[in-house]
């Protein structure tokens, strides 16, 4: 069976640690869309995994793969393998040779661009993500089989002195920022790694077809999360790649079937028990207050990528609803329903109203979404400590609760709950 994973908020619902649970009864882990802008943790006896750019089956020492929707800095893709490696995991990866690669002039155009789009800017990571995307679009992007090809027929120094001449140029005269980009260093930097993607860099779509019409299982994981999807999110507060179901196709190269097998049998929506983000933007259900501070601190909310504090806020059913939707969400991965144990309350926002007049439909602008006021389902929260629970009976009644109105909000079952960082911190249903 062919499983896609998916966030349905702001990226940091606990994928990895889903990924991961999954990726157990998976042949193949792989990922398709964003770069090193992604973090996923993943928590394995004393093992702490932060990952960014391999996909989260590592844990499993399952064969991973990267589409060619993704992005990738070379030099964070070699470091984190290497890191993996000293820890005794196997990396076996096929990179999509067609993956676009990330120049250190996309890193200072990140941070310039930011600054010069004020209080439109999403706060990005500062990976690179959105200049890397835009080379793409603009078509003077170079692939990981571009880079092999102009090492072999000498063409590199001629691309690298033409960007870091166009780059250079935006950077002093369009941004009035001053850099030290070296041709010459990045000309050896990048004759490393065609080195290095020599080794892993292949067929991705074909290798993936074939294995799906073979009978293997493919897990797909999702980077962010749908409100970050460059389409259907609040744009501009969002990713430069799609984050939902029709990223996973053009970012594998892949249609519906491979010979007669699905592609994806089975679409699993992560929601965390709450909502977190990092980032700018408006944010109806934000909690302002001590409960959202308790929560930050409880669940440790600070960006994996970036450390900073991440904004928190109620459970949004407008939104989850409005990704469980775009994805085609078949069940619901719950995560983190431990960190709301001890409030006395728990909140749901389930509308949004703008001048006492009730919002059915999800808004598209930033504007708009400011002018909201979010409206709660109010239920009794719980005390007890469930990170020991592995059934679902074994949950407080008022949790039992809490996780049926989110399955009658969606419409959709909930089919594993976490209750803790540990893989085992799972229940199933
Ligand atoms: P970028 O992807 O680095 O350009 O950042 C754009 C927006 O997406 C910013 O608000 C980031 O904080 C957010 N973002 C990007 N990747 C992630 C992620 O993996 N988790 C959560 N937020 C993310």
């Amino acid at each position: 069976m062919n499983v896609a994973v998916f966030g349905m908020q702001w990226g940091d619902e606990g994928k990895g640690k889903i990924v991961d649970y999954l990726a157990e009864k998976a042949d193949i882990v792989a990922r398709f869309q964003g770069g090193s802008n992604a973090g996923h943790t993943v928590i394995v006896g004393n093992e702490t995994l932060k990952l960014h750019l391999i996909p989260s089956g590592v844990a499993q020492n399952k064969k991973l793969v990267i589409g060619n929707g993704a992005v990738i800095n070379p030099e964070e893709l070699i470091s984190e393998i290497t890191e993996l490696e000293k820890r005794g995991f196997r990396v076996d990866l096929l990179v999509s040779e067609r993956v676009h690669l990330v120049f250190p002039y996309h890193l200072l155009l990140d941070g310039a661009l930011h600054a010069h789009q004020g209080n439109r800017a999403a706060g990005s990571t500062k990976k690179g993500i959105a200049p890397v995307y835009a080379d793409k679009y603009e078509r003077h992007g170079l692939r990981v089989a571009d880079l092999i090809e102009m090492v072999d027929n000498g063409e590199l120094p001629g691309y690298v002195h033409k960007m870091v001449e166009l780059k250079g140029k935006m950077l002093h005269h369009v941004f009035e920022i001053e850099h030290n980009l070296d041709e010459q260093q990045i000309l050896d930097k990048f004759y490393i790694y065609a080195n290095f993607f020599r080794k892993y860099s292949g067929n991705v779509t074909d290798e993936i077809y074939h294995a799906i019409a073979e009978g293997k299982n493919v897990l797909f994981e999702g980077a962010q999360g749908g409100l970050l999807d460059i389409d259907h999110g609040l744009y501009p507060y969002v990713t430069s790649s799609n984050t939902t179901l029709g990223g996973l196709y053009t970012g594998m190269g892949l249609g519906l079937r491979c010979k007669n097998k699905n592609t994806v049998d089975k679409v699993i929506g992560v929601v965390k028990a709450y909502t977190s983000r990092v980032g700018e933007g408006p944010l109806p259900a934000e909690l302002l207050n001590e409960t959202g501070n308790w929560i930050r601190e409880k669940g440790h909310e600070y960006g994996t990528t970036t450390g900073r504090p991440r904004r928190i806020g109620w459970l949004d059913m407008l939104e989850v609803n409005n990704f469980v939707m775009v994805n085609g969400a078949d069940e619901i991965a719950l995560t983190r329903l431990d960190i709301l144990s001890g409030l006395k309350q728990v909140k749901i926002c389930v509308n949004y109203a703008i001048d006492d007049v009730l919002v059915r439909q999800r808004l598209a602008t930033g504007g708009a979404i400011q002018k909201c006021r979010p409206l709660y389902e109010v239920m009794a929260g719980w005390d007890e400590d469930i990170s020991n629970c592995r059934k679902f009976e074994d949950l407080p009644v008022n949790a039992q609760r809490y996780v049926h109105r989110i399955e009658e909000f969606t419409g959709v079952p909930v089919k594993l709950i976490g209750v803790g960082p540990e893989r085992s911190q799972i229940i199933p249903r």
